[in-house]
């Protein structure tokens, strides 16, 4: 059964509405932990709409769990990321007219420079993950790049309706296994809900999801404890009965 990790940017995005201090993510990553949440992460974006240095930070020093850094793949965030170290980087493609992360990385596009920093990075003893469509090639790139994780990106699948849906789940499920063969080890994550998780939370090899926005949303109406727990409890629907 994967283990959940929080991503608490939207906390910060509502603080910057108003340019203020609250809500503080920081605060908000300690009620994921004491619900139950097995990592934070935060996604520091280049043009800082959301979290802020002084966020992760402070994230660096607080959290009990696991601090995973969503970054560029830019010369200022390896630097950020080799300074800071978190447990754990995924490298995701960033561009500042999206709403959000759109697709999974180019991993081709990256493959030199991923291989010639990605040593020093695991030395300093961060995890590194990058964010990818559930495609062989990019699987394939990611291998040969010397990732520990890759994540696969589950926006499409979310995305998707009916037969549709099945389909982007089969694709999802072949990835995680040639993933796997590769000798990656998987995470999963981007527009999961209370209503879709639990078939990526069955997918085999799957380690961790990031789920961020849907838990952020039902926070509003019934608290951050609660949408934490309540999203680990669908979660803990996936595993077989000898293992709840
Ligand atoms: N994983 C990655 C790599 C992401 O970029 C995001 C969005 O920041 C998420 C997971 C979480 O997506 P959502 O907010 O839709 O749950």
């Amino acid at each position: 059964m994967p283990r959940l990790h929080v991503n608490i940017d939207h906390v910060a995005t509502l603080r910057q509405a108003r340019l203020s201090q609250e809500p503080d993510p920081v605060i908000a990553a300690g009620i994921c932990e004491l619900a139950g949440a097995n990592g934070i992460t935060v996604h520091l974006r280049e043009d800082r709409r959301h979290i802020q240095e002084r966020d992760v930070r402070i994230l660096k020093q607080t959290v009990k769990t696991l601090l995973n850094l969503e970054m560029a793949w830019t010369k200022e965030m390896l630097d950020f990321a080799m300074d800071l170290k978190p447990n754990q980087i995924c490298v995701v493609p960033e561009k500042r007219e999206e709403l959000t992360t759109e697709g999974g990385l180019d991993v081709g596009q990256y493959e030199q420079s991923l291989s010639e920093e990605m040593g020093d990075l695991q030395k300093a003893g961060i995890e590194v993950s990058l964010f990818i469509d559930p495609l062989p090639d990019a699987i394939e790139c990611a291998a040969r790049a010397g990732a520990d994780f890759v994540e696969l990106h589950t926006g499409s699948y979310a995305n998707a309706r009916g037969k549709n849906r099945l389909n982007e789940l089969k694709r999802l499920e072949t990835a995680a296994n040639y993933a796997h063969e590769l000798g990656l080890r998987v995470n999963a994550g981007h527009g999961l809900d209370f209503d879709n998780v639990l078939p990526i939370a069955q997918l085999p090899w799957v380690e961790e999801l990031n789920i961020g926005y849907a838990i952020i949303c039902r926070s509003i109406y019934s608290g951050l404890d609660q949408a934490v727990r309540e999203m680990q409890d669908r979660i803990l629907a996936a595993a077989p009965p000898d293992q709840e």
